[in-house]
């Protein structure tokens, strides 16, 4: 099929996620060709840098050479089996790895297959452990402007009013804490007394607290400071509330630990995984939980106290063993050690947006980096100007609003990191000129 059958098929009968249809009638769809390392290549032969890692997931490029040579071992070995009664050989050995490298005490891995799948069980899981014990604990507390998910109950946790308002009357009630209103410390101490406020007074109805640690990702890459994680570990060890940590954005290097929850040292009752952890090749996710959680779930068969979820592709042993192959590249490369080279270069070229006079402010947490741009109106639609104009320029960057961000594959080199954010200045100087 050549380009124009493509976008013609495609505009006929798909209905992508996140999008105004109706926008592709005079700005069509980019059908992508190949992949390879960091860059997407399209039709026309033009090449794109991923700027956003294709929505967070692409940690070593597209392509890579090690994990497509694991996938097509896994692959004649076995692509899929039953998890419940059966168990393969990529699941055991991720699950030993990942209870190895994840904060102390997290033990036993339960997975689905996406990011919002793992809230579910996450929150689930915990409602329920409380249930097993006699409790009714019918509430969860969570950030403001947090986003979790897409699905009910993820979505019921989240506080983006772009994806959640619509959806208000069938969502299940939470309460929001207020975030940290800015990356310092004193903002951290003030937003803890909000969470107290909550659980001091409703603390004996709410299963639990989520957060996403240091960076709001779809919350328009908002970062705050590590310790308010600190502060909230505290707070739920006092009223007994468990501490979920939703990491499907943050985890696997993003923040320039392996873990954002490592730069409070904190250990959270729950830990949500995906995105990154296959490498972005696979869709699966992982809820991890403490031995004590797991215990309260564990009985003889009429107690009726077992977590009875489950989803068709729980455990796929092909994005298993995109997973381990993630892991031997974390492990066999020091991936995280090269990335502080260029967590600096994003951080020297992030200082040139600061002189713009439509520029608000800029941010960073390890490998996210954002510009944040005046409000513009809605129907300005800043957010495609720059999208539009990055990709003419090689570049696809996908802003939140008004919010530039850079989130790529870590196997971007300096040079690339200095080309993606020259197209974004350029763009955002762009808009001075409109
Ligand atoms: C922090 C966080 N949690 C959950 C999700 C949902 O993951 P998925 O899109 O795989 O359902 C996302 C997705 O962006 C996320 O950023």
């Amino acid at each position: 099929m050549n380009k124009q059958t493509l976008i013609d098929a495609d505009f006929k009968h798909i209905w992508h996620p996140c999008t105004q249809m109706k926008d592709h009638e005079t700005l069509p769809i980019i059908p992508i060709k190949s992949g390879k390392g960091v860059y997407l290549k399209d039709f026309d032969d033009n090449s794109y840098i991923d700027g956003v890692s294709s929505w967070w997931v692409n940690l070593f490029g597209h392509a890579h050479p090690y994990i497509n040579q694991k996938i097509k071992e896994q692959l004649d070995t076995l692509e899929h089996v039953i998890f419940a009664g059966f168990t393969h050989e990529p699941i055991i050995r991720l699950s030993e790895r990942l209870c190895a490298i994840t904060p102390a005490g997290l033990e036993k891995c339960f997975y689905a297959d996406n990011g919002s799948s793992a809230i579910e069980v996450a929150l689930k899981m915990s409602f329920q452990y409380h249930k097993n014990r006699g409790e009714k604990r019918p509430f969860f507390v969570s950030l403001s402007n947090s986003y979790h998910g897409e699905t009910i109950g993820a979505l019921s946790v989240g506080d983006v009013d772009l994806y959640k308002e619509i959806y208000e009357e069938i969502l299940l009630p939470t309460f929001q804490a207020p975030v940290p209103k800015d990356m310092s410390e004193e903002a951290a101490r003030e937003a803890a007394l909000g969470l107290e406020a909550i659980f001091k007074e409703k603390g004996s109805v709410i299963s639990a607290f989520i957060l996403e640690p240091l960076v709001q990702c779809a919350g328009y890459m908002h970062m705050y400071h590590p310790l308010y994680i600190t502060l909230a570990r505290k707070l739920c060890d006092q009223y007994n509330i468990h501490l979920i940590a939703d990491e499907i954005a943050v985890g696997f290097g993003r923040t320039g630990k392996m873990f954002a929850c490592e730069h409070a040292g904190v250990s959270p009752d729950f830990m949500t995984l995906s995105k990154g952890l296959t490498g972005g090749y696979l869709p699966l996710s992982v809820v991890l939980t403490t031995q004590k959680i797991y215990d309260v779930f564990y009985c003889d068969y009429g107690e009726f106290k077992a977590f009875l979820h489950s989803h068709s592709y729980t455990g796929n042993p092909l994005a298993c063993s995109a997973a381990n192959a993630t892991l031997d590249l974390f492990e066999n490369e020091a991936v995280l050690e090269k990335n502080q080279e260029k967590i600096a270069c994003m951080a020297s070229k992030l200082e040139q947006f600061k002189a713009l006079p439509n520029v608000k402010s800029v941010r960073q947490t390890g490998m996210i980096a954002a510009v944040e741009l005046q409000q513009y109106p809605v129907d300005f639609r800043v957010n495609l100007k720059i999208f539009t104009y990055a990709l003419k320029k090689g570049v696809l960057l996908r802003p939140l609003s008004h919010v530039v961000y850079f989130m790529p594959p870590y196997v971007i080199t300096c040079n690339e990191i200095e080309t993606m954010m020259d197209v974004a200045y350029e763009a955002i100087v762009s808009l001075n000129r409109l």
